[in-house]
């Protein structure tokens, strides 16, 4: 979705800017564009398509001058990309600029009322409304301003604003959407996202739905809703630019694939006491879990199929029904929950305005809210009762990897957690289980000796208009992760089933060379999913069957086999679904795709 930079500083804001909206690219864009407030006033220029299309605009028109400027990239929801829609926007009278993410929802409104009042509109943004409404409401001071204009607001939004007569004044402010303050010396930053702020400082504040901030390249001052000075902490950042970088690798995403040992083990073992899996985070007592009855998952995509992955674990540990749900059908399902009931919410950026939203649906209900997050400081973080981070680091391709498989592990280790306080387990098998999730990291490390193999299958599989997943169990949780993974990259239609569901329709599909990837780890039905392949071959299906190393009998069956290193049953999601991440990354690499920046994807969906 849409990115903001910001800078005010001592030089000329405009190679920062372009260097911050870069770091933004990932995030899925269709414009950018920059405002700079110099001598003359102010700057401004805009592009559809790529940064690069702005550069050479930038590089072909009259020198911007200025040491203070925003920036955006757009990834439209309301008029079209092109250059007029393109953000920022400039008040008619050139004194204001603005850029926004999120959806102001009373544009409508505030539209015709601005139009009754002599204001004319250039774009079909909802954005417009906020530039003439600062115009409207100036009378020489800024901050003023700026704080009228919010109070007319409703929706979600981050904006920045420059304003000519403050040549050296950035104001900034939020609201559901994220705004981060990048602390430097003689210059400050803001941005959506940290990683377009890292390579110049890492300390940070996050700034508070309603807040108000003026960044002068000397200071930032930090406001309430009341215009009262308030103090904000300032947070250090975890990790350094090169964790934001490709490091060597063609793209990110593989990049990520790899990151996995690394990623589970920041995830793991820090939460690790005496041997076995505690989840202190969680804040809730031996006496509050007993008192559980029932545990909603909630997340959108690949998050929501790490949450049907970890319901397994958590049924078959805790004996506490579980149910996974997607969270824009939760946010309208009117759900039988209570104090009861414990509320999971998985989110990688934090931001999922859908996952929010079930999310503030549960808690005005009672729900205690404990949210597994990767992004410090992210909404999600802020709004839960209790916040389990799973310190993967950034993740920057659109195609969640290493983001899926740390959240699948937090699941476990609160599964063993929870287990234990329930007395479902005793010590002694807390601890092997805790040490069978230790073991995670190795087994993914294992799995990248498939690389090669799957490289080679991928030219077989590669071109082909559609391809079938099944599994059975946990196998279908993991079916349904590859097929996503499949779809968003290589743009190949793709569908993941119950195996067993097949023959109730699915199977008129399946004709002479339909791909199948048959995904049979799960030992206790692996001669049920034998009898699923069996069933497809008979209709002429070509079948990669994916196994644990020792189930060698699939080679009977399967056209070609993928065996994944052994490991404890309950906990094999993480190292079953690297083979499928890879074969996406190479079908989607021999199809020639944009394997880190997918069409029509964004990487934080901040809109409904
Ligand atoms: O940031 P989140 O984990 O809340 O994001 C949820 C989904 O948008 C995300 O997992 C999406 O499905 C990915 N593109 C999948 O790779």
């Amino acid at each position: 979705m849409c990115g903001i930079i910001g800078f005010t500083g001592s030089h000329s804001a405009v190679p920062v800017i372009i260097e911050g909206l870069k770091k933004l690219e990932y995030r899925g864009y269709d414009s950018a564009g920059i405002a700079v407030v110099g001598s003359k006033g102010i700057s401004m220029v805009k592009a559809s398509g790529k940064i690069e299309n702005l550069c050479k605009k930038i590089e072909s028109g009259e020198p911007i001058e200025g040491n203070t400027g925003i920036g955006h990239t757009r990834w439209a929801t309301h008029g079209v990309p092109n250059d007029i829609n393109a953000h920022p926007h400039m008040s008619p009278d050139g004194r204001f600029a603005i850029v926004h993410n999120g959806i102001i929802e009373n544009f409508a409104e505030l539209r015709n009322e601005l139009v009754d009042r002599g204001c004319t509109f250039k774009s079909d943004t909802d954005t417009e409304v906020i530039v003439h409404l600062l115009s409207l409401y100036y009378e020489g001071d800024f901050k003023k301003a700026m704080m009228k204009t919010v109070a007319r607001l409703e929706g979600t939004y981050a904006i920045g604003a420059v304003c000519s007569e403050c040549p050296n004044s950035i104001f900034v402010t939020k609201s559901f959407n994220p705004m981060i303050l990048g602390v430097g010396i003689g210059e400050n930053f803001f941005a959506s996202d940290v990683t377009a702020l890292v390579s110049h400082t890492r300390n940070v504040i996050y700034l508070e739905d309603g807040e108000l901030a003026e960044l002068t390249p000397d200071e930032i001052s930090v406001y309430n809703a009341a215009g009262k000075r308030v103090e904000k902490t300032i947070s250090r950042v975890m990790w350094d630019t090169e964790a934001a970088e490709k490091g060597g690798y063609e793209h990110f995403m593989l990049k990520e694939i790899m990151e996995q040992p690394n990623a589970l083990k920041s995830a793991i073992e820090p939460r690790v006491k005496n041997g076995i899996a505690n989840l202190s985070e969680l804040n809730l007592s031996d006496e509050e879990l007993r008192s559980i009855n029932h545990i909603v998952i909630t997340a959108c995509g690949s998050a929501y199929y790490a949450g049907c992955a970890g319901k397994y674990a958590i049924e078959k540990l805790t004996r506490i029904p579980v149910s996974v749900e997607l969270a824009s059908e939760l946010r309208y399902d009117d759900p039988i929950v209570d104090e009861h009931t414990l509320l999971i919410v998985l989110s990688q950026s934090g931001e999922t305005l859908d996952t929010i939203c079930a999310m503030r649906e549960m808690k005005n209900r009672g729900t205690h809210v404990a949210a597994i997050v990767n992004v410090v400081g992210s909404t999600i973080a802020k709004l839960a009762d209790s916040v389990i981070y799973t310190y993967a680091g950034p993740e920057i391709a659109v195609a969640t990897t290493k983001g899926y498989t740390t959240q699948v592990a937090v699941l476990y280790l609160f599964a063993v957690h929870a287990a234990l306080a329930l007395g479902k387990i005793d010590e002694g098998e807390a601890r092997r289980l805790t040490g069978e999730i230790l073991k995670i990291p190795a087994n993914i490390q294992r799995a990248f000796d498939l690389n090669p193999q799957i490289d080679e299958l991928a030219k077989k599989y590669y071109n082909n208009k559609s391809l079938f997943f099944i599994g059975r169990n946990v196998d279908y949780a993991v079916a349904m992760e590859g097929s996503l993974k499949m779809k968003e990259i290589s743009y190949i239609h793709s569908e993941a089933y119950a195996a067993g569901e097949l023959k109730h329709g699915t199977i008129a599909l399946i004709n002479e060379g339909s791909p199948v990837i048959a995904v049979a780890c799960y030992r206790e039905l692996f001669d049920k999913m034998m009898s699923n392949i069996k069933e497809v071959k008979a209709r002429g299906a070509e079948v990669l069957g994916v196994a644990i190393e020792d189930m060698k009998k699939i080679f009977s069956e399967a056209d070609d086999v993928i065996l994944v290193p052994k490991t404890e049953p309950i906990f094999a999601v993480t190292s079953e679904i690297v083979p499928l991440q890879l074969l996406a990354y190479y079908v989607a690499k021999e199809n020639g795709c944009d394997i880190d920046k997918p069409r029509n994807l964004a990487k934080s969906v901040t809109v409904e």
